[in-house]
């Protein structure tokens, strides 16, 4: 049985204070929650105040993106070991807005990924198909090239700090979450493929999470689907009773 794993991207959302007020409300609020792994992805600038705020709660904090260098002249970038720094365990990588709006390709994220998980930080991978690429028929061509391209060279161990994250471009951010019967099919697919090109050992360990429009009425008929296993939520991420809400109807 793979735990669910519940985290919250916020995006270019809230500034430091509200950050803050958002964490110590969630704590309280799932304070007695147990069955589920909980985090936060704030901006760059609010990690080290949510990190403090975090501290003595199992509420883990992760970042949004990171470079494939520990430092240099990389104007604007971040590395692993700066999250590492600020208290971060784990980072997004492959988000379908860094792969549309910043040029992010396949080859760019496997080594940002490899170089996350050689740095110590866990991962949650995104893939996921856009509206036209799923009504052309080439949702499957999609899934399988972002998979096999971005999870090349990674070894059984990897996989221990991984999740993948199924994130229907069409879904983010527009209200349409995906059938749990859609998701199930998509979330079945990307294990067969981690069947095939890992082993069935990872494909069974690996937790797949949803992401699109996720919100607490819609969380739990998508969790029940048995390849679904958690969530990576956006816009009902930023305010803690729908967080909170979210978490406790996928336990
Ligand atoms: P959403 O975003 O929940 O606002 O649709 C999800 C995501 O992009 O991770």
């Amino acid at each position: 049985m793979r735990k669910p794993l519940i985290a919250g991207n916020w995006k270019m959302n809230l500034l430091v204070s509200d950050a803050v007020k958002m964490v110590n409300e969630l704590k309280s609020l799932v304070a007695g929650v147990n069955g589920a792994d909980i985090v936060v992805c704030p901006v760059f600038t609010a990690l080290s105040a949510v990190g403090e705020a975090l501290k003595g709660s199992a509420i883990e904090m992760g970042g949004q993106n990171c470079y494939l260098k520990e430092s240099g002249a990389y104007t604007g970038e971040i590395s692993p070991q700066m999250l590492k720094d600020v208290g971060c365990a784990w980072t997004i990588i492959g988000h379908s807005e860094r792969r549309q709006y910043f040029g992010e390709t396949d080859e760019l994220l496997n080594q940002k990924l490899k170089f996350a998980l050689a740095s110590g930080l866990k991962v949650m991978f995104c893939v996921g198909e856009t509206l036209e690429e799923r009504e052309s028929g080439q949702m499957n061509d999609v899934l399988e090239r972002q998979v096999i391209k971005g999870l090349a060279g990674l070894s059984d161990s990897d996989f221990d700090s991984m999740s993948v994250a199924y994130e229907p471009v069409w879904a983010i951010g527009t209200g349409k979450t995906a059938s749990p019967e859609q998701a199930q099919e998509a979330h079945a697919f990307i294990r067969g493929l981690l069947s095939k090109q890992f082993g069935a050992g990872v494909a069974e360990k690996v937790r797949i999470q949803y992401g699109g429009s996720v919100k607490a009425d819609n969380a739990a008929e998508l969790m029940a689907k048995p390849d679904v296993d958690g969530a990576l939520v956006g816009g009902a991420a930023l305010k803690a009773d729908s967080f909170a809400g979210i978490i406790k109807a996928s336990v």
